[in-house]
């Protein structure tokens, strides 16, 4: 008898691990949703593709951004904390209506090359602005609005800390992962056609979050000139 119920709790087990098993997988294959946007509002994408080391996506017209002028720096993170306490400010109520803002993620931070004479960067901060208050963002000084319009994002996730040599390495190892796919003409087009960007470095934790830190290489392209093509 005893080990009859042995048996049978092994099964159970073993049928339980397996689902177990089987969820985790859907879940990891449905995407890489940082655990921050569980508490904090993020923008929604549809997943179209999820490859070996990066990821397709689509971002809609809802996707609102209050951006930084250009900020020139040889380092991407202290424009990034230059351009973030300009936005963080805004949030806080430094805009034009005196209006505070409910904090969002990811903060991204677009590469553009300089071109001045010492090698600097140019570097553009951003903040998701909430749909709550996309309708009528506060307008504030040194401050722009960037909507998205149908925007195509190759990514890649990374942990950690950002610093100015992981985003470089991260960024290498998408554009080898994308080369030789089907997206990878698309996102070599959108490059030539002036998106000056070179690639953007999405953050989702504040900085004294230690673990679970979620970090993101991005593409940005857009597909009109395929369907036009085609
Ligand atoms: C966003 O796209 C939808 C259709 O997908 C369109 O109806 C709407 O007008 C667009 N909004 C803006 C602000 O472009
Ligand atoms: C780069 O940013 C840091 C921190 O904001 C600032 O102290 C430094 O002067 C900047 N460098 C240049 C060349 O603008
Ligand atoms: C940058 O981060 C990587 C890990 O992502 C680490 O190995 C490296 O030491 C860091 N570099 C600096 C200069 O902090």
């Amino acid at each position: 008898m005893a080990s009859r119920t042995t048996i049978i709790t092994l099964k159970l087990s073993f049928l339980l691990s397996f689902l177990l098993l089987v969820s985790v997988l859907s879940v990891r294959v449905r995407g890489s949703i940082p655990p921050t946007c569980k508490r904090i509002e993020c923008p929604t994408h549809d997943v179209i593709e999820v490859g070996h080391g990066y990821e397709i996506r689509h971002y809609h017209n809802s996707t609102l951004w209050m951006s930084t002028s250009p900020i020139q720096n040889i380092s991407l993170v202290q424009a990034t904390r230059t351009g973030f306490r300009r936005l963080f400010d805004y949030i806080q109520g430094k805009n034009n209506y005196k209006q505070k803002i409910e904090m969002t993620a990811p903060v991204i931070t677009e590469v553009s090359p300089g071109d001045g004479p010492f090698c600097e960067s140019s570097f553009v901060v951003s903040f998701f602005v909430p749909k709550e208050n996309q309708a009528n963002p506060p307008p504030a000084k040194g401050l722009h609005v960037q909507r998205w319009n149908s925007v195509y994002v190759a990514a890649r996730q990374f942990g950690g800390y950002v610093n100015d040599s992981n985003v470089g390495v991260e960024a290498a190892a998408l554009r080898a992962r994308i080369a030789g796919t089907s997206w990878s003409r698309a996102i070599d087009k959108s490059h030539k056609d002036g998106r000056a960007s070179v690639y953007t470095v999405a953050q989702y934790n504040d900085p004294l979050e230690y673990d679970h830190r979620v970090n993101e290489i991005w593409f940005l392209f857009d597909m009109e000139s395929e369907r036009h093509a085609m």
